[in-house]
Formats: structure tokens, sequence, C-alpha cells
């Protein structure tokens, strides 16, 4: 399979690289400096090129809070770059997986959110998401859009590698304990994403481990994980947090009926974090 993958060496991208090309794919996986997708001509040029058979679409603006501080550059990035992809898949009429996000909901609803649930996103981030899933569905018949939420694995700064190197420098450091959502091993979500495209599955999905908690819970497990004694967690609302420029949603977990339908369980979060953990 010929296999091309924007925002190749982010978090999510990385992994999908590595797991393409040891499955023996052909592979296409430029970063930004190689090809940036806000360059009309050259990203639909490119894709005409390569003829994949799957576009996975992973480069994204994903600075939450730098959302809200460079509005123009979220919107050039998250919406206008997706477009002009979705444009040259389009015209090659090759399948493309966009990866959106739980942050496209207002937090509002206390029982996990379908993929039927109506969207209302609190930042710019998230309303950039939302119309980058708009492009995608108006203008491309071919596509998987999969939500997602809280990623951690190797590479990219995020919580589950991050917190460990904190707890190292730090003995008292404040979480926020009530922002709940799912967290989700790349790992997983890559092995999900895979199994969607073998299915033929076209449409909207919701893909996140299992189970759900606060940052402060997860910070909690990622001790409890390392058996560190030394560091005390303190939970604090997030209204407490001057320093965040972007609103988020309260509690904004994933239903993944849908998923687990066409035959494909996701592990519990908690396991697939000692996995990531016991591997560093
Ligand atoms: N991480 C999460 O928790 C999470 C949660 C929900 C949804 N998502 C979605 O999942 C996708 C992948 O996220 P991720 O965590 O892998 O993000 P990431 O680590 O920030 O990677 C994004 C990649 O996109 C590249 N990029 C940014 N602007 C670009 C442009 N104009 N042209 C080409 N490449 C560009 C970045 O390159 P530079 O580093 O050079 O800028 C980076 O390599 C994104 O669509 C994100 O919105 C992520």
């Amino acid at each position: 399979m010929k296999v091309f993958i924007t925002g190749g060496k982010g978090l999510v991208g990385s992994f999908l690289s590595y797991t393409f090309r040891d499955r023996g794919d052909e592979l296409y996986a430029p970063s930004r400096k190689e090809l940036d997708i806000i360059d009309r001509d050259r990203i639909v040029k490119a894709i005409k090129l390569v003829k994949p058979d799957i576009l996975i679409h992973c480069a994204a603006f994903t600075d939450v809070d730098g959302c809200e501080i460079n509005k123009e550059k979220a919107y050039l990035t998250n919406v206008v770059g997706t477009q002009y992809v979705v444009e040259g898949c389009a015209e090659i009429k090759c399948k493309m997986v966009y990866l959106s996000t739980d942050f496209i909901f207002d937090g509002k609803k206390q029982t996990p959110y379908s993929e039927a649930d109506i969207p209302n996103p609190l930042s710019v981030y998230g309303q950039t998401k939302l119309l980058g899933e708009y492009y995608v569905s108006h203008l491309h018949q071919k596509f998987i859009i999969a939500r997602v939420s809280r990623i951690f694995g190797e590479k990219g700064r995020n919580f589950a590698s991050s917190l460990p190197e904190l707890m190292k420098k730090e003995k008292k450091i404040v979480l926020t304990d009530n922002l709940i959502n799912s967290p989700t091993y790349v790992v997983d979500l890559v092995e999900a994403i895979i199994f969607l495209i073998k299915r033929d599955f076209l449409g909207i999905v919701n893909v996140c481990n299992k189970g759900e908690c606060s940052w402060y819970e997860y910070g909690l497990k990622i001790k409890e994980i390392m058996n560190i004694e030394d560091v005390e967690l303190i939970p604090v609302a997030f209204e407490k947090f001057s320093n965040r420029k972007a609103e988020r949603p309260r509690y904004s977990v994933l239903d993944t009926s849908l998923l687990e339908s066409l035959g494909f369980s996701m592990p519990q979060w908690e396991a697939s974090l000692k996995s990531y953990l016991e591997m560093q």
C-alpha cells in the first residue's frame, strides 16, 4: 500500500510512519519544512505525484493555548491547510483519514459524546479542527474522521512523558481535577486507524482508550506505576490556572461504541499507560 502522511514528524505522524514502514508499505511522510500544507500548489501537486492509496492528515497547529494567541496561524493551518489536503485527495480520489478532537465539544454533556452529538467548540483550536472536519466531509466522499483525545506516546510533548521529567525536579505539582476525558496511547490509536482502513470504514468515528480521568487522576496513576513517593500532586480547578488562554471542555469523554461494534476494542487507558511507562 502507498501511504502519504502529513505532519509525519509529529507525535501521531511519527508512530504511523514507523508502523507503515515496518509493515513494508511505501511511505511518503514529509515534515513541515519539506512540505507546508498551506502552500496549495505544492501540497496538491505532491499528492497527485505520489498518488497514495491512503492519505493520513496529521499536520495541525496543536498548541491549544497558542491557537488563541495566533488565531490566523490556527485558521491557516487547521482549516485552509486541511482544505488543500482534501482538494488534493479529492482530485485523485484517494481515501483520507483526518484526525479530529474531543475539543470540538463544549463538555456540558455529563455522559460520553457519540459521533452524532452536536459539536460546540469553546476554543479556537476546537473551532478550527471542526471547520477542518466540515471541509473533509463536504469536499470529499472517501474519508474517515477519527475523533481522538489526549494522546500520549514516544514523540512530542505529552503529559505521560513530561510529568515523569517534572517529578524529577519538583516535589509539589499542581494539576487540574475538573477536565475529564480519556488518555489515548498512540500505539492503540495507530492500530485502530489501520483496522478502520482495512475494514473500509468511511465516516466519523471516536477512537480513544477506555475509561476516563482528570489530569490529577492521570498524574496519580503515573506516580503509582512509577512508584514515586516523594512528590505531592495537588488537585486544583482549571479556573484557577490563569496562564491558560483557551477555554476547555470540562467533560469530553468520547463514546467508543461505534468502534467496538465494528469489531475493534481499545484497551483501558491505565493498562496502556503502564505498557508505555514500563518501556521507558
Ligand atoms: N495530541 C493530542 O492529544 C491530540 C488530541 C486530539 C486530536 N489530535 C489531532 O491529531 C493530529 C496529530 O496530532 P499530534 O499530537 O501528532 O500533533 P503534533 O505532535 O503537534 O504534530 C503535528 C505536526 O504537524 C506539523 N505541521 C504543523 N503545521 C504544518 C504545516 N503548515 N504544514 C505541514 N506540517 C505542519 C508539525 O510540524 P512542526 O512541529 O514543524 O510545526 C508537526 O510535525 C492533529 O490533527 C491533532 O489536532 C491530537
